[in-house]
């Protein structure tokens, strides 16, 4: 079956496709794993890691979520380009006018809030004079060293992460009450497998 949703290409499917929900499970993951590591950051400062767990681990921790946030913005640029390139299932035809404007605001924001989440850690990372990890990789800073910009950029970084965790719980809210609740075959779309659709 076609459908065409508006502004994105035409997708020969009522699903997304299997690389589309790949990506979607696999930055879910990765970013519910960032949002933790950046809670216990926020929470303990470094000298409260270093303090606690030494600083063999607490190097670790810093370079896992630089790491995870470089690649959830490398992989969710891979999603934009899915999105425009394979397109996106038209949305089921029982939703309300209301449901099809809060899940377009709400994807749209989460797609913004990521990327610039993103942006902002690294940023700020630069600006601190600090390296911006990935993995055992020592990626250009891009901003020079400037501490007051760097404490701009890392409070902006937080606010957008205390954003995105009120995005997704409503995110996941809707996805449950399609699922449980309306059993519209919403959820289905987004199954890595069964969904009998
Ligand atoms: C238990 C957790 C989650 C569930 C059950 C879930 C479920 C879903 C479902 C069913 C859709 C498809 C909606 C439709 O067909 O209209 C969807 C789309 C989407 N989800 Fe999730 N999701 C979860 C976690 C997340 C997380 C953590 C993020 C990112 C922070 C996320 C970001 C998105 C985005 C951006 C879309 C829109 C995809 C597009 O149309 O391009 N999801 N999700």
């Amino acid at each position: 079956m076609s459908a065409k949703a508006k502004g994105s290409a035409v997708i020969h499917s009522e699903r997304y496709t299997l690389f589309q929900r790949v990506l979607h499970w696999g930055i879910a993951g990765l970013v519910l794993a960032s949002l933790a590591g950046g809670a216990m950051l926020y929470t303990f400062g470094f000298t409260g890691l270093r303090d606690t767990f030494g600083m063999d681990v607490t190097n670790t921790i810093y370079k896992a979520h630089k790491t995870l946030g470089v690649l959830i913005l490398g992989l969710m640029l891979v999603r934009v380009a899915a999105r425009y390139g394979l397109g996106v299932p038209a949305p089921v035809p029982t939703l309300t006018g209301f449901e099809r404007f809060a899940s377009a605001a709400v994807h749209g924001l989460l797609y913004v809030g990521l990327i610039g989440m993103s942006v902002l850690g690294w940023l700020a990372t630069g600006a601190g004079g600090f390296p911006v990890e990935f993995f055992s990789a020592r990626l250009p800073g891009i901003l020079g060293k400037n501490e007051g910009l760097s404490e701009t950029l890392y409070w902006l970084h937080g606010l957008v992460a205390v954003g995105l965790v009120g995005l997704i719980a409503m995110h996941v809210g809707a996805a449950m009450m399609h699922w449980k609740v309306k059993k519209d075959g919403v959820m289905e779309r987004m199954m890595l497998w069964g969904g009998g659709r």
